[in-house]
């Protein structure tokens, strides 16, 4: 069977920051920026003209603060501006907390919420003395708040990503006794410690300060756990499971559509975007050619949809 990509098998992940009239560069991430609202919607109407039709958001505020908004006000005005488009938000704390991680940890007097408990005279470095703990309670607490308030805007779907145990669940509880039932729930299911996400943390200034992810994000020698996770979500509620990275994890996204009856994403993260561009910037490859290549192989794994920041060059190529 002939597999062929289609601009309706992509989402695209932007970045919103707070503020007015703004496009900013990232470091070691070429063609990718972060947009104020206003100048969001404007990429946005471009890219619509070659069809794209899905978006995937995150929140990048200035100041490190859970209560932001800025990715509500986003959802609200595109969903104002634009029909038929589906708009996903990411839920998760990483670009909120000042210590990058993806929850609340336990003792912690970094992140809002906890600012009451903060010494006065705190240093950058006692981040050290904190453990690496995530508290789940509080984590899922607050990403409940957010995927209502996502969802209150007009989100399409949520996007759970911290890796916090039960948040599927609790989400999807919470979204139907909001009176949410319609907005959908996509989850980061098999998410992975993964060495590929440099450029994403130079955009959502997310990359932790001490310690790393690997007591949250899964091991990626372990392809049984994988497939639990996956499993759980499901049981949890999700409608769409994901597959984070996608190139180097083609098997696992063969074995989710396999095993489970339901669609599949695979996000080609900010390292394998980089990997082609600089490849392509050097000479070695026909950057078109090659992400054809790669969003076919990701496809024929098993992929119903595809994150990737080649999707509004994709768009552009198929029209
Ligand atoms: C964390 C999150 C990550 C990405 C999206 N959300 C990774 C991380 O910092 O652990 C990576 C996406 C990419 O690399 O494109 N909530």
């Amino acid at each position: 069977m002939q597999i062929n990509i289609k601009k309706d098998d992509f989402i695209y992940p932007y970045f919103v920051t707070s503020g007015k009239n703004k496009k900013e560069r990232i470091k070691n991430f070429p063609g990718v920026y972060r947009f104020s609202v206003d100048r969001l919607l404007k990429d946005i109407e471009e890219a619509r003209k070659f069809g794209l039709g899905k978006v995937l958001l995150f929140g990048v505020p200035d100041k490190k603060d859970i209560r932001d908004d800025t990715v509500i006000s986003a959802v609200r005005k595109i969903k104002d501006e634009f029909e038929n488009l589906v708009v996903m938000t990411d839920v998760c704390l990483c670009a909120y907390t000042s210590h990058g991680h993806c929850g609340i940890l336990v003792n912690d007097c970094h992140s809002e919420g906890a600012a009451k408990r903060r010494p006065k005279n705190l240093k950058e470095r006692s981040f050290a003395s904190l453990r690496m703990t995530v508290d789940d309670s509080a984590t899922l607490e607050a990403l409940t708040k957010i995927a209502v308030s996502h969802a209150r805007a007009g989100a399409d779907f949520v996007a759970p990503s911290a890796m916090a145990k039960k948040q599927v669940f609790v989400i999807r509880k919470a979204l139907d006794t909001h009176g949410f039932k319609d907005t959908k729930i996509m989850g980061y299911s098999a998410k992975f410690a993964s060495n590929f996400y440099g450029p994403f943390r130079n955009a959502a200034g997310s990359a932790p300060k001490f310690g790393d992810r690997s007591s949250y994000q899964l091991n990626f020698a372990d392809v049984k756990n994988a497939e639990r996770e996956i499993a759980d979500d499901i049981k949890e509620g999700a409608d769409i499971v994901m597959v984070k990275p996608a190139l180097a994890y083609l098997d696992v996204i063969r074995l989710a559509k396999e095993k489970f009856n339901v669609p599949v994403a695979a996000y080609n993260v900010s390292g394998e975007y980089s990997f082609v561009k600089y490849g392509a910037k050097q000479g070695l490859w026909d950057e078109k050619k090659m992400v054809f290549e790669i969003m076919t192989a990701i496809k024929r794994a098993g992929a119903d949809v595809i994150i990737s920041y080649h999707a509004k060059d994709v768009a552009k190529w198929l029209s």
